[in-house]
């Protein structure tokens, strides 16, 4: 049933009784006809499944499932009703150990062919507990021309347009409604549903993300380990008549909620990193715990999104970097310095560098709060401070930690990494691919001890990798 004669694939046509072969990058899953790579979305390894393209490039093609022939044995059943709609979650679909083991396949994978090592000393890849509401912080647009369904579009009935809910996948435009969301404890789909419910009875204009018409923009909530709750409300004015109206009634339906933050955006994209958060009332930030330290969240203040799984990733730096009394600690990329925080008390000092002023001031206020008086948090971009001078002033690092972001690190902090005397690098890192090539590039001076992987998103495709470099 595989043997297909040599043809031209083209976008719209359908393919019948493919095997899909394995998993592949994005969510997606790979399979091969007449040496053409396709990938498909919502399958598993195993699937044999009738498929439509719905792209061709140079190299490969895309295609959607149509009709499953048979499914794989790699299968669940996805729990939640937006799943195929919505862009999150994509992986409900595989069961988690299958989702497990072929992120510890991407590592391995990335670590051999670009990393160039061989016989990597892995640990088995630590899994989450918590597969459901396991974020701490969504972010949702309101939308007044929401994404329907093609049943709804099928039913020709009327339909109320107005939603909150999250961007469809690279469609700034388009956004899809959320009923009902696993991804933060249950609360968050009741506050959503509660603003929602507000601006519906009080005619407050949602925003119409074309012709940037509108009021009401963007809602985030977020929550902490502590049990506490902030919501903050983005609007394209100050109109405070509607901005009372929302807050005071989540504030009155949600005792757990307190702190109440508005930001007023009137620019065309939605990003708010570089606008004031009004405090409207209650506390002005969050407590997060983490054993016997606290952090505090302001509405603009970045924390790991999984709290209980960025518990375990320090804790792996923390014991993967036999640090000493005596050691002198840079912690670069440290963003609000959470984990020099946590390491500190096993080291003489840590140096943190970031470029985000507010995040530098947070991983400050963080060390002042918890009584922690030998870590110094320096702002600029790590490429062009990490350099001599700073270690003159600072001291050398017995021992580096890094948590670049997803492009990885600057070739000049990598030479600079292999200038320092350093025994020791702990890289933690979003994306495996650029942290193989970083391996590759500090193979001269390091080489490569462990490998930790850990999920911190289960049910998508995205991997955290913790790998410990020690000087040759
Ligand atoms: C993956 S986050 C690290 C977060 C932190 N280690 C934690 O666990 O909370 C990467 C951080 O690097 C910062 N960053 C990115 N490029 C930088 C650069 N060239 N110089 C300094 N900081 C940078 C970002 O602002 C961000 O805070």
């Amino acid at each position: 049933m595989f043997n297909f004669a040599l043809r031209m694939i083209r976008k719209g046509d359908i393919l019948e009784e493919i095997l899909v072969e394995d998993f592949a990058a994005e969510s997606r899953c790979i399979a091969r006809v007449d040496g053409q790579v396709i990938f498909i979305e919502q399958t598993a390894p195993g699937d044999i499944v009738d498929i439509r393209i719905t792209r061709k490039k140079k190299s490969f093609l895309e295609a959607r499932p149509l009709y499953f022939h048979t499914f794989s044995d790699k299968r669940q059943t996805p729990f939640c009703s937006h799943y195929g709609i919505c862009g999150g979650c994509k992986w409900q679909h595989v069961q988690y150990a299958d989702q497990l083991e072929f992120k510890q396949q991407q590592v391995r994978d990335q670590l051999e062919r670009i990393g160039h090592q061989e016989d990597i000393p892995f640990d088995p890849i630590c899994g989450a507990p918590h597969q459901i509401a396991y974020r701490n912080k969504l972010e949702f647009t309101f939308t007044d021309q929401r994404w329907l369904t093609e049943e709804e579009i099928k039913s020709g009935e009327i339909l109320e347009r107005k939603g909150l809910g999250f961007h469809k996948p690279g469609m700034f435009d388009k956004v899809l409604d959320i009923e009902n969301c696993y991804l933060q404890p249950d609360l968050s789909n009741k506050i959503r549903l509660k603003v929602k419910e507000i601006a519906l009875k009080e005619h407050i204009p949602f925003y119409d993300l074309r012709s940037h018409e509108g009021f009401l923009r963007n809602l985030i909530i977020r929550n902490s380990n502590a049990g506490e709750w902030m919501v903050v409300l983005q609007v394209k004015s100050g109109q405070l008549k509607w901005i009372e109206k929302i807050l005071k009634g989540i504030a009155k339906a949600f005792p757990e909620v307190s702190s109440l933050y508005y930001i007023v955006n009137p620019k065309k994209n939605e990003s708010y990193y570089d606008l004031e958060a009004v405090h409207y009332a209650g506390k002005s930030y969050l407590t997060e715990r983490m054993e016997n330290l606290e952090f505090h969240i302001g509405p603009k203040s970045f924390f790991q999104t999984n709290s209980s799984q960025a518990h375990v990733l320090y804790s792996f730096v923390r014991d993967l970097g036999g640090f000493r009394k005596t050691d002198t600690v840079y912690d670069l990329y440290t963003g609000t310095g959470t984990i020099a925080n946590f390491i500190a008390g096993k080291v003489k000092k840590v140096v943190g560098l970031e470029y985000v002023m507010e995040a530098v001031e947070d991983a400050t206020l963080n060390s002042t709060i918890n009584g922690i008086d030998n870590t110094i948090f320096l702002e600029g971009d790590i490429a062009k401070t990490f350099n001599e001078d700073l270690m003159n002033t600072q001291g050398n690092p017995d021992v580096i930690i890094t948590d670049p972001p997803r492009a990885g690190m600057h070739k000049d902090v990598i030479q600079a990494i292999l200038k320092t005397p350093a025994r020791r690098i702990v890289y933690v890192s979003c994306n495996p691919a650029t942290q193989a090539r970083d391996i590759d590039l500090l193979s001269e001076g390091f080489r490569l001890i462990r490998s930790q992987a850990v999920d911190m998103f289960p049910h998508t495709h995205h991997i955290e990798n913790i790998v410990l470099l020690d000087k040759i």
